[in-house]
């Protein structure tokens, strides 16, 4: 495993930190078709260090993440086309420009500009911090290549990939809608067979530190096998394994890279 350093934001000014962004590597069983790798992350909350910025503004941490992956982790996985990488989203790439302030809301699309611009495609969702654009409420509008998931499904390099965007609470707030009605989009979006579903939120773990929706789990349990990309919560050990087959990968603040 490796680590990028980067600034943390802190409560109040100057309260930044120096924290710690673990790269981890995988090998799987099969990548979608004409692929090489695939890229995983959630909730890179914070930004470059000075000493990476050149004196100009820092700019988010998953803007920079693409080419520091290029240039220093793709080398060792004899990586040699990023156009024949993916990456998969899942939510929260937002902090505040000052750092003083943690859980901040703001405009990721440079986030996924970045990750656009250095790989084949990317799908993903929306964490709860997220927004795309000058209006808080607009869905983000794209190049090709990029696929904002919400309730939906997509056949990319021959899997179907499904995401929803948001966490469970309450309706009135930003990129949140209530129990029933995530726990039905997520029933509709397993009746489509989806290899890979995304989301933000997602299903409790197997052991008690690892929190998350009872709700998601009991519906993940009751389906098909399937792999699970999560984040917003954080899990020391990040993949488990429920008795179906079913597979859930929480990359809250971490980068997996998927290998063959
Ligand atoms: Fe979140």
């Amino acid at each position: 495993m490796t680590e990028f350093l980067y600034l943390n934001a802190g409560r109040g000014a100057g309260a930044f930190y120096q924290d710690r962004l673990p790269i981890h590597h995988t090998q799987v069983n099969q990548l979608p078709e004409g692929l090489d790798a695939v890229i995983v992350a959630a909730d890179l909350q914070g930004r470059e260090r000075f000493q990476e910025a050149n004196g100009g503004p820092l700019r988010l941490l998953g803007e920079v993440v693409p080419q520091r992956l290029i240039d220093e982790i793709f080398p060792e996985l004899g990586l040699t086309d990023p156009f024949r990488v993916a990456a998969f989203l899942a939510g929260d790439f937002y902090t505040v420009p000052a750092l003083d302030k943690r859980g901040g809301t703001g405009d990721v699309s440079s986030v996924w500009k970045a990750f656009g611009e250095n790989f084949a495609w990317v799908a993903g969702v929306a964490g709860n911090h997220d927004t795309f654009g000058e209006n808080r409420d607009a869905s983000p509008r794209f190049p090709g290549h990029l696929h904002y998931l919400d309730g939906d499904t997509i056949e990319l390099c021959g899997i179907r990939l499904g995401g929803i965007s948001g966490i469970i609470g309450n309706s009135s707030r930003h990129q949140r809608r209530s129990e029933d009605d995530y726990l039905f989009t997520l029933e509709l979006l397993l009746e489509e067979n989806c290899d890979v579903l995304l989301m933000h939120d997602g299903p409790e773990g197997l052991e008690p530190s690892q929190r998350g929706s009872l709700g998601i789990r009991t519906l993940l349990e009751e389906s098909q096998d399937a792999l699970v990309i999560r984040g917003h919560s954080h899990w020391d050990d990040p993949f488990i394994q429920f008795n179906n087959g079913l597979q859930v990968l929480n990359v809250d603040a971490r980068i997996v890279v998927l290998t063959e």
